[in-house]
């Protein structure tokens, strides 16, 4: 198994480090359009692979997609991460165009591979590209509801003061501060709806914490997050490639479901060999659609900001 890794900053690194450490791939990729930086970072993780007790071999390229050739899976985290006060919208200019080369030179050299689309908006940024390689839908996929559903996971186990694997519970929606659906309603611990142990109150406050999660982080650390991001990716990395068919919410290309057509935006799917290989449509009330289909009008504005 193949991966490549476009973009050796810092949530690209992490993705590349936490695949790594799981130890599931023969070879990870990684590449960057900075002078011998995806090089830096690959020796760099190479050395913690005796100590770490992994012998997945990664490496590091300038630009060099026939490096990339044969991927089975390609990421691709390209782009530049919003800065404190900023939204994930705002990035669209300069992102559209690095995600779209991005995407031809990666079909170019593995045109059998699955996409991850991290790069933001991601929702739009996986749009793009749906509509601008010649990819079935089930091969491309965007991170984002893994990452949202694991910040709402750490709230909720915050909130309650549980420990973490206790805790159950999905985002869907668009991955952006307004546009994300956490599922109260469906969220549990060990099976017992959260509700019956928090106050409405205090379940809102989860809900507002959950959707700023990644600007919560942006405004401390002065750039956007990049362990949970990393760790979210290599998750979907590994359901593909290990065949889990796990159910994790991402960012797909719909016809239909919960209403929604023409758009990319956060729902459960179970992911395998083949991507997406279903999307789960589960029963919401009808406040929980509203939300979703709000969501979806946020998404397909920025969509509309679009070259296409
Ligand atoms: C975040 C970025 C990856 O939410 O969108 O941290």
């Amino acid at each position: 198994m193949k991966v490549t890794v476009v973009g050796a900053g810092a949530v690209g690194a992490s993705c590349a480090e936490y695949i790594a450490i799981k130890d599931f791939c023969s070879e990870v990729v990684l590449l960057d359009i900075k002078e011998g930086y995806a090089e830096g970072k690959a020796m760099d993780l190479m050395q913690t692979a005796s100590l770490n007790g992994f012998d997945t071999k990664i490496t590091g390229t300038t630009g060099d997609y026939t490096k990339t050739a044969g991927s089975d899976i390609v990421v691709i985290t390209s782009g530049i991460p919003r800065k404190p006060g900023m939204t994930r919208e705002e990035l669209i200019g300069i992102n559209a165009g690095i995600v779209r080369t991005v995407s031809e030179n990666l079909i170019n050299h593995s045109p059998k591979a699955i996409m991850i689309v991290v790069s933001n908006p991601m929702d739009t940024m996986t749009y793009l590209v749906h509509k601008t390689t010649s990819l079935p839908k089930n091969r491309i996929i965007g991170m984002g509801g893994a990452l949202d559903s694991a910040r709402f996971k750490y709230r909720l186990a915050e909130a309650l003061n549980a420990p973490i694997s206790d805790i159950d519970g999905m985002v869907i929606g668009g991955h952006s501060d307004t546009g994300m659906v956490p599922l109260t309603r469906l969220a549990t611990r060990n099976s017992i709806p959260v509700t019956k142990f928090m106050s409405e109150k205090r379940l809102d406050q989860v809900k507002e914490d959950t959707k700023v999660g990644g600007a919560t982080l942006t405004k401390l650390l002065g750039t956007s997050a990049w362990y949970a991001p990393g760790a979210a990716v290599s998750a979907l990395v590994q359901a593909i490639a290990c065949d889990q068919k796990k159910m994790f919410p991402c960012s797909t290309y719909l016809e239909g479901e919960y209403g929604l057509n023409d758009i990319c935006i956060g729902a459960p799917v179970i992911l395998g060999r083949n991507g997406v290989e279903r999307v789960v449509e589960m029963e919401l009330t009808k406040d929980e659609l509203d939300h979703m289909h709000t969501s979806a009008e946020g998404v397909s504005k920025t969509n509309g900001l679009l070259n296409l």
